[in-house]
Protein backbone atom coordinates (compact mmCIF):
# COMPACT_ATOMS: atom_id res chain seq x y z
CA UNK A 1 0.00 0.00 0.00
CA UNK A 2 1.38 3.61 -0.65
CA UNK A 3 2.34 5.28 2.16
CA UNK A 4 0.08 8.31 2.95
CA UNK A 5 1.84 10.98 4.93
CA UNK A 6 0.47 12.60 8.03
CA UNK A 7 0.87 16.01 7.42
CA UNK A 8 -1.00 18.13 4.76
CA UNK A 9 0.71 20.24 2.37
CA UNK A 10 1.13 23.57 3.48
CA UNK A 11 2.41 26.96 1.87
CA UNK A 12 3.48 29.72 2.48
CA UNK A 13 0.58 32.00 3.50
CA UNK A 14 -0.42 30.10 5.88
CA UNK A 15 2.37 30.80 8.42
CA UNK A 16 3.33 33.88 10.29
CA UNK A 17 6.44 35.59 12.25
CA UNK A 18 6.41 36.05 15.60
CA UNK A 19 8.90 39.05 16.66
CA UNK A 20 11.23 38.72 19.20
CA UNK A 21 13.77 41.37 21.34
CA UNK A 22 15.02 44.09 18.56
CA UNK A 23 18.04 45.92 19.99
CA UNK A 24 18.27 49.55 19.93
CA UNK A 25 21.24 49.54 17.38
CA UNK A 26 19.80 47.59 15.15
CA UNK A 27 18.63 49.17 11.86
CA UNK A 28 16.96 48.17 8.16
CA UNK A 29 19.93 49.21 6.66
CA UNK A 30 22.83 47.70 8.40
CA UNK A 31 21.07 44.12 7.80
CA UNK A 32 23.47 42.24 5.55
CA UNK A 33 22.04 40.17 2.89
CA UNK A 34 24.03 38.71 1.48
CA UNK A 35 24.09 34.24 1.05
CA UNK A 36 25.88 31.43 0.02
CA UNK A 37 25.06 29.50 -2.97
CA UNK A 38 27.67 26.89 -3.16
CA UNK A 39 28.35 24.55 -0.24
CA UNK A 40 29.97 25.39 2.91
CA UNK A 41 32.36 23.07 4.65
CA UNK A 42 33.24 23.71 8.47
CA UNK A 43 34.31 27.15 9.15
CA UNK A 44 34.93 28.03 5.45
CA UNK A 45 33.58 30.73 3.35
CA UNK A 46 31.40 29.55 0.46
CA UNK A 47 33.17 30.00 -2.95
CA UNK A 48 30.19 31.70 -4.31
CA UNK A 49 27.80 33.96 -2.60
CA UNK A 50 24.90 36.79 -3.61
CA UNK A 51 24.83 40.17 -2.32
CA UNK A 52 20.90 39.83 -1.69
CA UNK A 53 19.02 36.38 -1.42
CA UNK A 54 16.89 37.12 -4.95
CA UNK A 55 17.58 34.98 -8.10
CA UNK A 56 15.85 35.33 -11.73
CA UNK A 57 14.42 31.86 -12.86
CA UNK A 58 15.36 30.26 -15.95
CA UNK A 59 12.94 30.96 -18.82
CA UNK A 60 12.46 32.90 -22.02
CA UNK A 61 10.28 35.25 -20.92
CA UNK A 62 12.51 35.69 -17.93
CA UNK A 63 15.92 35.79 -18.05
CA UNK A 64 17.48 37.48 -20.99
CA UNK A 65 20.63 39.72 -20.80
CA UNK A 66 19.16 43.06 -20.01
CA UNK A 67 17.14 41.09 -16.89
CA UNK A 68 20.67 40.09 -15.60
CA UNK A 69 22.54 43.01 -15.99
CA UNK A 70 19.51 44.63 -14.12
CA UNK A 71 19.36 42.28 -11.51
CA UNK A 72 23.18 41.71 -11.14
CA UNK A 73 23.33 45.53 -10.37
CA UNK A 74 21.64 44.85 -7.57
CA UNK A 75 23.26 42.43 -5.92
CA UNK A 76 21.36 39.21 -7.26
CA UNK A 77 21.60 36.34 -10.13
CA UNK A 78 20.25 35.38 -13.09
CA UNK A 79 19.89 32.04 -14.53
CA UNK A 80 19.51 32.02 -18.17
CA UNK A 81 17.41 30.01 -19.60
CA UNK A 82 18.49 26.87 -21.73
CA UNK A 83 15.57 26.38 -23.76
CA UNK A 84 17.61 27.87 -27.05
CA UNK A 85 20.28 26.73 -28.84
CA UNK A 86 23.58 26.59 -27.03
CA UNK A 87 25.54 29.25 -29.02
CA UNK A 88 23.26 31.79 -28.74
CA UNK A 89 22.42 31.22 -24.68
CA UNK A 90 26.52 31.48 -24.29
CA UNK A 91 26.08 34.81 -26.38
CA UNK A 92 23.72 36.34 -23.59
CA UNK A 93 26.18 34.88 -21.26
CA UNK A 94 28.64 36.56 -22.82
CA UNK A 95 27.10 40.59 -23.11
CA UNK A 96 26.23 39.90 -19.37
CA UNK A 97 30.33 39.72 -18.89
CA UNK A 98 31.14 42.04 -21.25
CA UNK A 99 28.69 45.10 -19.50
CA UNK A 100 31.17 47.52 -17.84
CA UNK A 101 28.58 49.67 -15.53
CA UNK A 102 29.84 53.23 -16.40
CA UNK A 103 31.47 52.30 -20.05
CA UNK A 104 28.68 52.36 -22.62
CA UNK A 105 28.83 51.89 -26.29
CA UNK A 106 28.28 55.08 -28.16
CA UNK A 107 25.12 54.92 -30.34
CA UNK A 108 25.41 58.58 -31.84
CA UNK A 109 28.01 59.10 -33.73
CA UNK A 110 29.00 61.41 -36.94
CA UNK A 111 31.73 61.53 -39.55
CA UNK A 112 33.74 65.06 -40.48
CA UNK A 113 32.11 65.59 -43.28
CA UNK A 114 28.26 66.07 -41.79
CA UNK A 115 27.24 69.35 -42.14
CA UNK A 116 26.35 70.79 -38.74
CA UNK A 117 22.09 70.69 -39.47
CA UNK A 118 22.80 66.50 -39.74
CA UNK A 119 24.35 66.88 -36.50
CA UNK A 120 21.80 68.81 -35.28
CA UNK A 121 19.35 66.16 -36.33
CA UNK A 122 21.43 63.38 -35.20
CA UNK A 123 21.23 65.20 -31.46
CA UNK A 124 17.56 65.41 -31.63
CA UNK A 125 16.98 61.94 -32.39
CA UNK A 126 19.17 60.70 -29.53
CA UNK A 127 18.92 63.45 -26.92
CA UNK A 128 22.63 63.28 -26.97
CA UNK A 129 24.51 66.53 -26.60
CA UNK A 130 28.32 65.12 -27.23
CA UNK A 131 29.20 63.41 -30.42
CA UNK A 132 31.93 61.27 -30.96
CA UNK A 133 33.40 62.18 -34.32
CA UNK A 134 34.50 58.90 -35.75
CA UNK A 135 36.59 57.55 -39.47
CA UNK A 136 33.24 56.15 -40.72
CA UNK A 137 30.76 57.19 -38.21
CA UNK A 138 30.77 53.80 -36.35
CA UNK A 139 30.95 53.20 -32.63
CA UNK A 140 34.20 52.05 -33.42
CA UNK A 141 35.85 53.71 -35.58
CA UNK A 142 38.99 55.68 -35.37
CA UNK A 143 37.73 58.79 -32.92
CA UNK A 144 38.87 62.11 -35.34
CA UNK A 145 37.58 64.03 -32.29
CA UNK A 146 34.27 65.24 -30.92
CA UNK A 147 31.65 67.42 -31.27
CA UNK A 148 29.32 69.04 -28.50
CA UNK A 149 26.24 71.66 -28.83
CA UNK A 150 28.69 73.81 -27.57
CA UNK A 151 30.31 73.88 -30.35
CA UNK A 152 28.45 76.11 -32.44
CA UNK A 153 25.14 78.28 -32.56
CA UNK A 154 22.34 77.31 -34.15
CA UNK A 155 21.20 80.52 -35.07
CA UNK A 156 24.51 82.86 -35.86
CA UNK A 157 26.73 79.60 -37.46
CA UNK A 158 26.29 78.56 -41.35
CA UNK A 159 24.08 75.11 -41.03
CA UNK A 160 26.25 73.73 -43.79
CA UNK A 161 29.51 73.76 -42.28
CA UNK A 162 31.23 71.07 -41.86
CA UNK A 163 31.66 68.87 -38.47
CA UNK A 164 35.49 69.28 -39.26
CA UNK A 165 34.85 72.97 -38.92
CA UNK A 166 34.08 72.43 -35.37
CA UNK A 167 34.59 69.63 -33.65
CA UNK A 168 37.78 69.60 -30.94
CA UNK A 169 40.46 67.79 -32.62
CA UNK A 170 41.36 64.15 -31.61
CA UNK A 171 44.47 66.34 -30.44
CA UNK A 172 43.17 68.10 -28.08
CA UNK A 173 40.50 65.34 -26.46
CA UNK A 174 41.07 63.93 -23.33
CA UNK A 175 40.66 60.19 -23.28
CA UNK A 176 41.18 56.82 -21.12
CA UNK A 177 43.05 54.27 -22.41
CA UNK A 178 41.05 50.24 -23.30
CA UNK A 179 41.52 49.04 -19.76
CA UNK A 180 41.24 52.05 -17.94
CA UNK A 181 38.67 51.29 -14.20
CA UNK A 182 35.79 53.38 -13.73
CA UNK A 183 37.54 55.24 -11.03
CA UNK A 184 40.25 56.17 -12.94
CA UNK A 185 38.19 57.14 -15.49
CA UNK A 186 36.02 59.06 -13.52
CA UNK A 187 39.15 60.72 -11.82
CA UNK A 188 40.16 61.67 -15.27
CA UNK A 189 36.27 63.47 -16.00
CA UNK A 190 36.74 65.19 -12.63
CA UNK A 191 40.29 66.86 -12.76
CA UNK A 192 39.56 67.89 -16.54
CA UNK A 193 35.93 69.16 -15.43
CA UNK A 194 34.40 66.83 -18.66
CA UNK A 195 31.01 65.82 -18.77
CA UNK A 196 32.23 62.30 -21.27
CA UNK A 197 35.16 60.80 -21.30
CA UNK A 198 36.09 58.40 -24.55
CA UNK A 199 38.08 55.54 -24.21
CA UNK A 200 40.33 54.57 -26.67
CA UNK A 201 42.11 51.04 -28.20
CA UNK A 202 45.74 51.83 -28.46
CA UNK A 203 44.92 52.53 -32.08
CA UNK A 204 42.92 55.05 -31.09
CA UNK A 205 39.65 53.10 -32.24
CA UNK A 206 36.50 54.40 -30.04
CA UNK A 207 35.54 51.40 -27.50
CA UNK A 208 33.39 52.91 -24.93
CA UNK A 209 32.30 56.32 -23.80
CA UNK A 210 32.10 57.11 -19.70
CA UNK A 211 29.85 59.80 -18.24
CA UNK A 212 29.95 62.11 -15.54
CA UNK A 213 26.54 61.75 -14.44
CA UNK A 214 26.40 58.00 -14.92
CA UNK A 215 29.03 58.33 -12.16
CA UNK A 216 26.58 58.78 -9.46
CA UNK A 217 24.69 55.61 -10.58
CA UNK A 218 27.33 53.63 -9.92
CA UNK A 219 27.60 54.82 -6.15
CA UNK A 220 23.93 53.92 -6.05
CA UNK A 221 24.10 50.04 -6.64
CA UNK A 222 26.79 49.11 -3.44
CA UNK A 223 25.78 45.85 -3.73
CA UNK A 224 26.56 44.76 -7.50
CA UNK A 225 27.43 41.57 -7.58
CA UNK A 226 31.22 41.27 -9.15
CA UNK A 227 33.34 38.44 -10.20
CA UNK A 228 36.95 38.93 -9.50
CA UNK A 229 37.85 40.52 -12.83
CA UNK A 230 35.20 43.13 -11.89
CA UNK A 231 32.46 41.97 -14.36
CA UNK A 232 28.80 41.04 -13.35
CA UNK A 233 28.09 37.95 -12.52
CA UNK A 234 25.63 35.35 -14.14
CA UNK A 235 24.38 32.41 -14.07
CA UNK A 236 22.93 29.47 -16.68
CA UNK A 237 20.53 26.55 -16.44
CA UNK A 238 21.14 23.46 -18.06
CA UNK A 239 19.56 20.57 -19.22
CA UNK A 240 20.05 16.47 -18.96
CA UNK A 241 20.12 16.18 -22.32
CA UNK A 242 23.06 18.11 -24.10
CA UNK A 243 25.45 19.36 -21.18
CA UNK A 244 28.19 17.49 -22.89
CA UNK A 245 28.25 20.60 -25.65
CA UNK A 246 26.64 22.95 -23.39
CA UNK A 247 28.54 23.27 -20.33
CA UNK A 248 32.01 23.71 -22.25
CA UNK A 249 30.15 26.61 -24.25
CA UNK A 250 29.14 28.59 -21.15
CA UNK A 251 32.08 28.13 -19.38
CA UNK A 252 34.27 29.72 -21.84
CA UNK A 253 31.69 32.18 -22.08
CA UNK A 254 32.31 32.85 -18.60
CA UNK A 255 29.39 31.64 -16.64
CA UNK A 256 29.55 31.93 -12.87
CA UNK A 257 27.14 29.68 -12.09
CA UNK A 258 25.36 26.62 -13.44
CA UNK A 259 22.32 24.90 -12.34
CA UNK A 260 20.38 21.32 -13.83
CA UNK A 261 16.68 22.97 -14.74
CA UNK A 262 14.53 20.03 -14.25
CA UNK A 263 10.80 19.71 -13.05
CA UNK A 264 11.49 16.92 -11.28
CA UNK A 265 15.75 16.52 -10.39
CA UNK A 266 14.93 13.15 -8.59
CA UNK A 267 16.53 10.98 -11.19
CA UNK A 268 19.42 9.44 -12.55
CA UNK A 269 20.15 11.77 -15.52
CA UNK A 270 20.58 14.10 -13.70
CA UNK A 271 23.38 12.53 -11.35
CA UNK A 272 25.05 11.38 -14.39
CA UNK A 273 24.86 14.79 -16.03
CA UNK A 274 26.31 16.13 -12.06
CA UNK A 275 29.07 13.43 -12.12
CA UNK A 276 30.46 14.28 -16.05
CA UNK A 277 30.21 17.80 -15.15
CA UNK A 278 32.65 17.31 -12.00
CA UNK A 279 34.75 14.79 -13.69
CA UNK A 280 35.62 17.08 -16.53
CA UNK A 281 35.20 20.96 -14.44
CA UNK A 282 36.35 19.99 -10.69
CA UNK A 283 35.05 21.57 -7.88
CA UNK A 284 36.00 24.98 -9.33
CA UNK A 285 32.46 25.68 -10.71
CA UNK A 286 29.19 26.60 -8.92
CA UNK A 287 26.53 23.51 -9.84
CA UNK A 288 22.83 23.47 -8.70
CA UNK A 289 20.25 20.65 -8.96
CA UNK A 290 16.89 20.09 -8.75
CA UNK A 291 14.04 20.11 -8.74
CA UNK A 292 13.14 17.89 -5.52
CA UNK A 293 10.52 18.23 -2.59
CA UNK A 294 11.26 15.45 -0.19
CA UNK A 295 14.45 14.66 1.77
CA UNK A 296 14.86 11.59 0.36
CA UNK A 297 15.12 13.80 -3.22
CA UNK A 298 17.68 15.75 -1.38
CA UNK A 299 19.78 12.63 0.20
CA UNK A 300 20.11 10.93 -3.70
CA UNK A 301 21.01 14.42 -4.92
CA UNK A 302 23.49 15.38 -1.86
CA UNK A 303 24.88 12.21 -1.14
CA UNK A 304 27.61 12.10 -3.35
CA UNK A 305 29.30 15.16 -2.21
CA UNK A 306 28.90 16.34 -5.66
CA UNK A 307 26.65 19.42 -5.99
CA UNK A 308 27.02 22.93 -4.09
CA UNK A 309 23.05 23.94 -3.80
CA UNK A 310 19.50 22.19 -4.59
CA UNK A 311 16.53 23.56 -5.46
CA UNK A 312 13.39 23.05 -4.26
CA UNK A 313 9.79 23.28 -5.42
CA UNK A 314 7.30 21.34 -8.15
CA UNK A 315 3.97 22.59 -9.18
CA UNK A 316 3.81 25.59 -6.96
CA UNK A 317 4.97 28.47 -10.07
CA UNK A 318 2.33 30.86 -11.21
CA UNK A 319 1.97 29.50 -14.48
CA UNK A 320 2.72 25.83 -13.50
CA UNK A 321 -0.48 23.33 -13.96
CA UNK A 322 2.01 19.97 -13.12
CA UNK A 323 -0.39 19.23 -10.37
CA UNK A 324 -3.72 19.32 -12.15
CA UNK A 325 -1.69 17.56 -15.19
CA UNK A 326 0.45 14.52 -13.65
CA UNK A 327 -1.00 14.95 -10.02
CA UNK A 328 2.64 15.18 -8.74
CA UNK A 329 4.27 18.10 -6.12
CA UNK A 330 3.51 19.71 -3.15
CA UNK A 331 2.87 22.34 -1.01
CA UNK A 332 5.78 24.98 -1.83
CA UNK A 333 6.18 25.27 2.76
CA UNK A 334 6.19 21.89 3.83
CA UNK A 335 8.83 20.88 0.63
CA UNK A 336 10.63 23.43 2.02
CA UNK A 337 10.54 22.67 5.76
CA UNK A 338 11.48 18.83 5.22
CA UNK A 339 14.58 19.55 3.22
CA UNK A 340 15.63 22.25 5.44
CA UNK A 341 15.10 20.22 8.29
CA UNK A 342 17.17 17.35 6.63
CA UNK A 343 20.00 19.76 5.49
CA UNK A 344 20.57 20.63 8.65
CA UNK A 345 20.74 17.29 10.12
CA UNK A 346 23.48 16.68 7.82
CA UNK A 347 25.48 20.25 8.69
CA UNK A 348 25.51 18.72 11.86
CA UNK A 349 26.51 15.77 11.55
CA UNK A 350 29.24 16.40 9.15
CA UNK A 351 29.74 20.27 9.15
CA UNK A 352 28.69 20.31 5.32
CA UNK A 353 25.92 22.89 4.74
CA UNK A 354 24.52 22.59 1.46
CA UNK A 355 22.13 25.36 0.53
CA UNK A 356 18.81 25.32 -0.15
CA UNK A 357 16.55 27.66 -3.13
CA UNK A 358 12.88 28.03 -2.98
CA UNK A 359 11.83 27.78 -6.38
CA UNK A 360 8.55 29.24 -7.60
CA UNK A 361 5.01 30.06 -6.05
CA UNK A 362 6.02 33.37 -3.92
CA UNK A 363 3.16 35.90 -4.90
CA UNK A 364 4.24 38.83 -2.83
CA UNK A 365 6.97 40.12 -0.45
CA UNK A 366 5.71 38.33 2.75
CA UNK A 367 5.81 34.94 0.97
CA UNK A 368 9.67 35.79 0.47
CA UNK A 369 9.94 36.76 3.63
CA UNK A 370 8.10 33.71 5.69
CA UNK A 371 10.28 31.49 3.01
CA UNK A 372 13.53 32.81 3.92
CA UNK A 373 12.72 32.18 7.62
CA UNK A 374 11.76 28.47 7.14
CA UNK A 375 15.33 28.06 6.26
CA UNK A 376 16.14 29.01 2.07
CA UNK A 377 18.89 30.50 1.49
CA UNK A 378 17.58 31.89 -1.70
CA UNK A 379 14.41 32.62 -3.65
CA UNK A 380 14.42 31.90 -7.33
CA UNK A 381 11.35 34.03 -8.77
CA UNK A 382 9.79 33.95 -12.52
CA UNK A 383 6.41 36.03 -12.30
CA UNK A 384 8.24 38.54 -10.00
CA UNK A 385 11.01 39.52 -12.46
CA UNK A 386 8.26 38.93 -15.97
CA UNK A 387 6.89 42.17 -14.79
CA UNK A 388 9.88 44.44 -14.81
CA UNK A 389 11.13 46.86 -17.72
CA UNK A 390 14.00 44.61 -18.17
CA UNK A 391 12.36 40.94 -18.85
CA UNK A 392 12.85 40.57 -22.59
CA UNK A 393 9.08 40.41 -23.51
CA UNK A 394 7.98 43.52 -25.26
CA UNK A 395 5.55 45.97 -23.02
CA UNK A 396 1.43 45.30 -24.42
CA UNK A 397 -0.98 47.38 -23.84
CA UNK A 398 -4.66 45.32 -22.95
CA UNK A 399 -7.89 47.37 -21.90
CA UNK A 400 -5.78 50.87 -20.78
CA UNK A 401 -3.06 48.34 -18.89
CA UNK A 402 0.20 47.97 -19.21
CA UNK A 403 1.17 44.53 -19.23
CA UNK A 404 3.92 41.87 -20.26
CA UNK A 405 3.55 38.38 -21.64
CA UNK A 406 4.47 35.83 -19.76
CA UNK A 407 4.58 31.72 -20.58
CA UNK A 408 5.59 28.33 -18.55
CA UNK A 409 8.95 26.97 -20.18
CA UNK A 410 6.22 23.76 -20.40
CA UNK A 411 3.78 25.40 -23.17
CA UNK A 412 3.95 24.43 -26.08
CA UNK A 413 5.31 27.94 -27.22
CA UNK A 414 8.41 27.40 -24.77
CA UNK A 415 9.05 23.83 -26.00
CA UNK A 416 11.38 22.97 -23.84
CA UNK A 417 10.96 19.24 -23.45
CA UNK A 418 14.34 18.88 -22.24
CA UNK A 419 13.11 20.46 -18.55
CA UNK A 420 10.19 17.26 -18.82
CA UNK A 421 11.75 14.38 -20.29
CA UNK A 422 15.00 13.14 -19.08
CA UNK A 423 14.32 10.40 -21.48
CA UNK A 424 16.00 11.41 -25.26
CA UNK A 425 13.40 9.26 -27.05
CA UNK A 426 10.40 11.75 -26.60
CA UNK A 427 11.98 14.78 -28.33
CA UNK A 428 8.33 16.79 -28.14
CA UNK A 429 5.58 17.73 -25.96
CA UNK A 430 2.97 15.55 -25.53
CA UNK A 431 0.78 17.51 -23.09
CA UNK A 432 1.72 20.85 -21.69
CA UNK A 433 2.27 21.20 -17.65
CA UNK A 434 2.61 25.51 -18.19
CA UNK A 435 -0.03 28.41 -19.12
CA UNK A 436 0.70 31.27 -21.36
CA UNK A 437 -0.33 34.29 -19.49
CA UNK A 438 0.33 38.09 -18.97
CA UNK A 439 1.18 39.61 -15.87
CA UNK A 440 0.88 43.66 -15.01
CA UNK A 441 4.12 45.92 -15.83
CA UNK A 442 5.68 47.11 -12.62
CA UNK A 443 8.05 49.23 -14.19
CA UNK A 444 11.90 49.29 -13.52
CA UNK A 445 13.45 45.79 -11.39
CA UNK A 446 15.42 48.47 -9.14
CA UNK A 447 12.68 49.74 -7.65
CA UNK A 448 10.58 46.50 -7.41
CA UNK A 449 13.59 44.85 -5.63
CA UNK A 450 14.56 47.49 -3.40
CA UNK A 451 10.94 47.91 -2.15
CA UNK A 452 10.87 43.76 -1.15
CA UNK A 453 14.74 43.77 0.30
CA UNK A 454 13.05 46.71 2.60
CA UNK A 455 10.55 45.00 3.59
CA UNK A 456 12.40 41.79 4.10
CA UNK A 457 15.15 43.70 6.28
CA UNK A 458 12.46 45.49 8.56
CA UNK A 459 10.96 42.02 9.41
CA UNK A 460 14.75 40.50 10.18
CA UNK A 461 14.96 43.79 12.34
CA UNK A 462 11.58 42.61 14.30
CA UNK A 463 12.92 39.27 14.49
CA UNK A 464 16.26 40.77 16.03
CA UNK A 465 18.41 39.44 12.72
CA UNK A 466 21.38 41.23 11.41
CA UNK A 467 21.77 38.35 8.63
CA UNK A 468 19.98 35.88 7.02
CA UNK A 469 21.57 33.02 9.09
CA UNK A 470 20.61 34.60 12.19
CA UNK A 471 16.89 35.04 10.61
CA UNK A 472 16.78 31.48 9.74
CA UNK A 473 18.01 30.47 13.61
CA UNK A 474 15.98 33.06 15.07
CA UNK A 475 12.23 32.61 13.19
CA UNK A 476 9.37 31.67 15.20
CA UNK A 477 6.93 30.95 13.04
CA UNK A 478 3.04 30.02 13.88
CA UNK A 479 0.27 28.60 10.99
CA UNK A 480 -2.35 30.85 11.21
CA UNK A 481 -6.19 29.78 10.23
CA UNK A 482 -8.54 31.27 8.05
CA UNK A 483 -10.40 33.43 10.01
CA UNK A 484 -6.85 35.00 10.76
CA UNK A 485 -5.72 35.65 7.08
CA UNK A 486 -8.70 37.36 6.98
CA UNK A 487 -8.32 39.16 9.92
CA UNK A 488 -4.70 40.79 8.20
CA UNK A 489 -6.54 42.57 5.49
CA UNK A 490 -8.11 45.68 6.89
CA UNK A 491 -12.19 44.81 8.31
CA UNK A 492 -14.74 46.86 8.08
CA UNK A 493 -13.17 49.60 6.63
CA UNK A 494 -13.19 51.51 3.10
CA UNK A 495 -10.16 52.63 1.62
CA UNK A 496 -10.03 55.57 -0.70
CA UNK A 497 -6.25 55.11 -1.99
CA UNK A 498 -4.68 53.13 -3.22
CA UNK A 499 -1.52 52.97 -1.42
CA UNK A 500 -2.28 50.19 0.88
CA UNK A 501 -2.86 47.27 -1.49
CA UNK A 502 0.70 48.28 -2.66
CA UNK A 503 2.21 47.94 0.21
CA UNK A 504 0.32 44.60 1.13
CA UNK A 505 -1.10 42.40 -1.80
CA UNK A 506 0.65 40.81 -5.00
CA UNK A 507 3.07 43.03 -6.62
CA UNK A 508 0.81 43.19 -9.63
CA UNK A 509 -1.23 45.42 -8.29
CA UNK A 510 2.17 48.19 -6.91
CA UNK A 511 1.80 49.78 -10.28
P1 LIG B 1 6.82 31.75 -10.38
O1 LIG B 1 7.87 32.57 -9.71
O2 LIG B 1 5.69 31.41 -9.47
O3 LIG B 1 6.32 32.40 -11.64
O4 LIG B 1 7.49 30.35 -10.76
C1 LIG B 1 8.65 30.22 -11.54
C2 LIG B 1 9.10 28.79 -11.52
O5 LIG B 1 8.10 27.94 -12.11
C3 LIG B 1 10.32 28.49 -12.34
O6 LIG B 1 11.53 28.82 -11.69
C4 LIG B 1 10.21 26.99 -12.60
O7 LIG B 1 10.69 26.23 -11.53
C5 LIG B 1 8.71 26.80 -12.69
N1 LIG B 1 8.23 26.70 -14.08
C6 LIG B 1 8.62 27.38 -15.17
N2 LIG B 1 7.86 27.06 -16.24
C7 LIG B 1 6.98 26.16 -15.83
C8 LIG B 1 5.93 25.44 -16.48
O8 LIG B 1 5.62 25.62 -17.66
N3 LIG B 1 5.27 24.55 -15.70
C9 LIG B 1 5.57 24.34 -14.40
N4 LIG B 1 6.50 25.02 -13.73
C10 LIG B 1 7.21 25.92 -14.45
Amino acid sequence: MAIILSDTSRTFSEYLLIPRLTRSDQKPELVDLSTPLSVIEGNESPKFKTNIPLVSASMQAVSGPDLAIALARQGGLSFIFCSQPIASQAEMIRQVKRHKAGFVPSDTNATEDMTLQEVITLMRSSGHSTVPVTSDGSPTGLLKGIITDRDFWEHEDDMSNKVKQHMTLIDDVIYGSDGISLRDANGLLHKHKKECLPVLSPQRHLVALVFKKDYEDHRRHPLELLDASKRLCVGAAINTHDYVDRVPALVEAGVDVICFDSSDGFNEHQMEGVRWIRNKFGKAITLGAGNIVSAEGFDYLVGHDLIDFVKVGIGGGSICITREQKGIGRGQASALMDIVQRRNSLAKETGRYIPICSDGGLSNDTQIVIALAMGADFVMMGRYFAMTDESPTPKTSINGQMYKPYWGEGTRRAQNWQRYSSSMESRQMIFEEGVDAYVPLVGPLSELVQTTLYKLRSTMVNVGADSLSEFREQAILTMVSEQSVEEAGTSNVRQFTSNRDADNSDWGNRG
